[in-house]
């Protein structure tokens, strides 16, 4: 039953985003669940390549939205799912989680290098091997994660016509260098703008410090398909920026959105103004009712200190990426690799083959 029920599911209803004019030069792309994507195309295509058999066991690391999407998935395709996880996980998600019949196990510490995502990936290793046949779709390295994004390429310039500007936010790399490298096949001069947070590794900070506040963007380990000769600007947004830009898309457009949205659109809403002749589009990865007690609680954003009575009209230019913790700065990155940039290797990679 497998293919023929991802192929016609609630799944396939929700995986295209909404074409959203916030502005005349400024589009958003404004998905339910963003990540149904990569996780129906990834396994999809391990069905079709016989590397996942009926009932095999699928198994990956994650504490967001993949896992939904592939908890979804999954569940409709017939697969048993292990999901290894960390604490930040919240226990609405992890109980849709396990009403979707997957498994979910949380690493309690981190690991000796790479934070959670770490001692995850061990967690990970470990299942994999218990369990002969079974398959990690790997939406960090898998190049079907960035793959899965041509829809979205082919719905968005048939909306619109031509796009000059792409501007999303950078987790596993996969949406916003999918996108991008299928814009470029129509529009070769696309920019490409990705939006980080303080303390990822994605565009050279370090991971050092107290942990990230703003999740679903930004990683610990350098993902592989983070293809950094895709970004022609790269910012990096501020938790307390980040949640206030997403309070004012929900003010301003009505856009109900989770917080990865509001940093993308700090950015996209910023660029579009200085650029009104362009025409700009942004993702919008997630809704907003996930973080409805966190980002959308006034109460919430004043005891995590991150409440802000008005954001930054500009960013400052950074002359080389750096672990500076400037509420909002960016770089131009100019579709170099992340050695040319740095002057040294990624590292630590996010290693699994
Ligand atoms: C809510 C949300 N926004 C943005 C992203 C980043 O997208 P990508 O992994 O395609 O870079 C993710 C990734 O998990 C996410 O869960």
């Amino acid at each position: 039953m497998s293919a023929a029920v991802i192929n016609s599911s609630f799944v396939d209803a929700l995986a295209l985003p909404r074409i959203v004019w916030l502005r005349p030069n400024l589009i958003g792309l404004s998905f339910p669940l963003m990540k149904l994507l990569p996780a129906r195309y990834i396994v999809r295509k391990a069905i079709e390549d016989g590397e996942l058999h009926p009932g095999g066991l699928i198994a990956e690391t994650t504490s967001g939205t993949f896992g939904l999407g592939l908890a979804m998935v999954a569940r409709l395709a017939g697969h048993p799912l292990f999901l290894v996880s960390d604490p930040a996980i919240d226990a609405p998600l992890r109980r849709r989680l396990q009403d979707l019949g997957a498994t979910v196990h949380i690493v309690e510490k981190t690991g000796a290098s790479g934070g959670y995502q770490g001692a995850r990936l061990k967690v990970l290793e470990e299942v994999l091997a218990r369990n002969p046949g079974s398959f990690c779709p790997r939406q960090y390295t898998n190049p079907h994660n960035p793959g899965s994004y041509a829809p979205v390429a082919e719905q968005l310039s048939q909306a619109a016509g031509a796009i000059d500007c792409l501007v999303g936010s950078v987790g596993s790399g996969g949406s916003v260098c999918g996108i991008s490298s299928y814009l470029r096949l129509l529009f070769p001069e696309l920019m490409a703008i990705g939006v980080d947070t303080h303390r990822s590794v994605i565009f050279g900070q370090s991971d050092a410090g107290s942990g990230r506040l703003l999740r679903g963007l930004g990683n610990s380990l350098m993902p592989r398909n983070v293809d950094h000769t895709t970004f022609d600007l790269v910012h990096w947004v501020g938790a307390a920026q980040a949640f206030r830009a997403t309070r004012e898309l929900h003010r301003e457009h009505a856009v109900f959105a989770g917080p990865t949205s509001g940093a993308a659109y700090l950015v996209a809403e910023w660029w579009a103004r200085e650029h009104p002749d362009q025409l700009t589009a942004v993702i919008f990865p997630d809704e907003g009712y996930r973080y409805q007690d966190t980002v959308y609680d006034d109460a919430w954003l004043e005891a995590q200190g991150a409440r802000l009575e008005a954001l930054p009209a500009q960013p400052v230019e950074w002359d080389r990426p750096h672990d500076g913790d400037a509420p909002w700065s960016f770089y131009r990155w100019r579709r170099r690799t992340f050695a040319e940039v740095m002057q040294k290797p990624a590292s630590p990679e996010l290693v699994p083959a």
